[in-house]
């Protein structure tokens, strides 16, 4: 009994170690790029190179995920990484064991080709997807590797006009944006009100105007920078109520203004004139008639400034072209 268990165990043992070996001898000597049985091996090291500067593009790309902010900061990867993909596209004098050139042998010989998938999801779902052409210009030199990243120069103004507002922020709150200081809000609202329309005013500008155009990255900085203006330190609302404030003051000091006018027109008109009781309590009954007329169209100048302030904080609310 116990021998015939041992022997299973030694067997098993035997077994298992077998197979172990066979598969570390398999994935230990075999480097793929000297291996001899390899058709393509002459072209590895493209592909190898291909792969480094993919993988730094995607690193970046997901680094500044969140928000998507790729173009201002990926660039320079994204360059590396297209000037790597000209060259594995154009390896027309190299050469696998049966003679097809590598660029064929990395696009075309197989049903897949992980490297052109990877690197179309590049180019398509990530630089273009983020409209990188309407913030940052290449002009692509791939022969010579001398491609040059431009701004455009609406990118730049915008830049310029964030950095004064943040800039007036950071001045009034010695540099402790998050600390509680802030989070009070009124102060920096006032303050810094005017780089901040200015800073809005512009990006809606180029908003608005057909065929110009913001990449992503400035999109999702304008509307970063609306939710913590509006809703961390709310800004909007507070500007909101001061204006409610002085719609209705002004209502109010016109219905005044008129009330007068109207007393004063009905006593010039009977002025002198000997008037009998009827007459001039007709005049009287009159006033009142009209002043709550006046009255109810004055709620409604009131409901109509209202109205128009909320519209006018709508503004604020992000205006997003849809991601194609
Ligand atoms: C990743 O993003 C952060 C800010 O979001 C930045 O400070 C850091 O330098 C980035 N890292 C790389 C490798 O780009
Ligand atoms: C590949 O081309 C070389 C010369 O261009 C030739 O000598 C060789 O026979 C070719 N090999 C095959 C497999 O066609
Ligand atoms: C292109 O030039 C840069 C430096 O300017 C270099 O780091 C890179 O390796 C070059 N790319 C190729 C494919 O030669
Ligand atoms: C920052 O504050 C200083 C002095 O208080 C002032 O001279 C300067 O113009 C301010 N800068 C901004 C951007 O508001
Ligand atoms: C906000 O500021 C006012 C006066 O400037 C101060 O009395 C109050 O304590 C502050 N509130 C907070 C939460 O810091
Ligand atoms: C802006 O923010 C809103 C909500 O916070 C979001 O739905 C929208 O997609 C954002 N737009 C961009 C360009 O990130």
């Amino acid at each position: 009994m116990s021998s015939i268990n041992f022997l299973r165990i030694v067997l098993l043992s035997i077994l298992s170690f077998s197979t172990l070996s066979v598969t570390q001898l398999t994935l230990d000597t075999a480097p793929i790029s000297d291996d001899p049985w390899d058709l393509d091996g002459p072209c590895q090291k493209y592909v190898e190179k291909l792969a480094i500067v993919q993988s730094e593009m995607v690193a970046c790309a997901t680094n500044w995920s969140i928000p998507p902010k790729v173009c201002t900061n990926c660039y320079s990867y994204y360059i590396n990484f297209k000037q790597y993909e000209y060259e594995t596209k154009h390896l027309d004098n190299v050469f696998s064991l049966d003679n097809r050139t590598c660029s064929q042998v990395i696009y075309d010989n197989y049903l897949l080709s992980y490297s052109s998938e990877i690197s179309t999801a590049l180019t398509n779902k990530i630089w273009e997807h983020s409209r990188c052409d309407s913030c940052i210009e290449i002009n692509w030199n791939f022969p010579q590797n001398k491609s040059e990243p431009v701004f455009s120069d609406r990118t730049l103004q915008f830049q310029q006009r964030l950095y004064e507002w943040r800039n007036c922020v950071v001045n009034y709150t010695s540099g402790n944006v998050l600390e509680q200081d802030l989070t009070n809000g009124s102060k920096i609202c006032n303050w810094c009100k005017t780089p901040f329309n200015e800073l809005f005013g512009y990006y809606w500008k180029i908003y608005i105007t057909p065929d110009e155009d913001f990449c992503v990255d400035v999109e999702t900085t304008m509307n970063d920078t609306i939710h913590l203006w509006n809703d961390v330190w709310q800004c909007a609302e507070r500007q909101d109520r001061d204006r409610d404030l002085a719609g209705i003051m002004i209502t109010f000091s016109t219905l005044l203004l008129l009330t007068a006018l109207f007393y004063a027109a009905s006593y010039i008109q009977g002025g002198g004139q000997t008037r009998n009781l009827i007459r001039y309590s007709r005049l009287l009954t009159d006033p009142r008639g009209q002043r709550s007329r006046l009255l109810s169209s004055g709620m409604s100048d009131a409901d109509l400034v209202h109205g128009s302030s909320s519209t006018s904080s709508l503004q604020y609310n992000v205006p997003v072209h849809q991601t194609r």
